[in-house]
């Protein structure tokens, strides 16, 4: 499954995927705990899934910006591993927005919302976010949003690469993340990788293996926002 650069060898990427698997469980029990809200899921989690569901949902205004390489109503905007219901929002100032969220768990999660008689606008489609470069054509995207996922994949510099293959020129990638969340999380199911800032570069490593992003991607321009617990990383695909 895991094929990462870097000195990752593959016997490792081959560990991480499968302790990757045994996340699955867990991730599933969250997202069906906030979607049914059974105790003990915190009241403003399920109402935020009720607002993911909304058809109104509007787009944070700072992504805007971000969706040059196509008029709004005809930009492609997608959203990794975007849980159950995409966070991104479905509108812009009352105009509905081609948004196409994916994760791999996606199957589960349609049981999961029909369980709990939730319908989101446009259901997540199944799809593992390493797989971005067959999933949809090269330079078809206009948008890639991730939210406090990358660092749950088990191979997050083909996540990485992938993106930016599916981004058309111009096009940017807006990735948020918790800072080093396999060290805080114990390096447990899902959380194999940290993620930080060190300065200007963006490192992501583990034990054994650091990989510094803007230097395996120079057809991207980065720039970085935060990163004491969350962190704003920017990737456009230089035209
Ligand atoms: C913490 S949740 C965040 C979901 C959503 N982005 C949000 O902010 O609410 C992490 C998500 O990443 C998904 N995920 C983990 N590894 C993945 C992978 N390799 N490919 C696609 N999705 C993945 C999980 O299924 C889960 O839905």
């Amino acid at each position: 499954m895991a094929d990462t650069s870097g000195s990752e060898t593959l016997a490792s990427g081959a560990a991480i995927a499968a302790t990757w698997s045994k996340g699955k469980a867990q991730e599933l029990e969250f997202w069906r705990m906030v979607a049914t809200n059974t105790p003990p899921c915190p009241p403003d989690y399920h109402a935020e899934m009720l607002a993911r569901c909304d058809p109104a949902a509007e787009i944070h205004p700072s992504f805007i910006a971000s969706i040059v390489t196509a008029p709004l109503e005809e930009a492609v905007l997608l959203d990794i591993a975007a849980g159950p219901v995409s966070s991104l929002g479905w509108c812009h100032q009352g105009r509905r927005l081609n948004v196409v969220p994916i994760d791999a768990l996606a199957e589960d999660y349609g049981a999961i919302l029909a369980e709990a008689g939730l319908a989101p606008p446009v259901p997540t489609r199944p799809g593992h976010a390493e797989d971005l470069a067959s999933l949809f054509p090269p330079a078809s995207i206009d948008f890639a949003h991730m939210r406090n996922a990358l660092d749950h994949c088990y191979d997050p510099m083909k996540v990485i690469r992938g993106a930016l293959g599916i981004l058309k020129p111009g096009a940017s990638f807006r990735i948020h993340t918790i800072v080093n969340e396999a060290v805080i999380e114990g390096y447990e199911g899902f959380h194999q990788w940290n993620i930080e800032r060190r300065g200007d570069r963006l490192v992501i490593w583990r034990p054994g293996t650091e990989i510094d992003v803007g230097a395996e991607v120079p057809e991207a321009a980065l720039t970085l926002h935060g990163g004491e617990h969350w962190l704003f990383i920017e990737l456009v695909r230089k035209a």
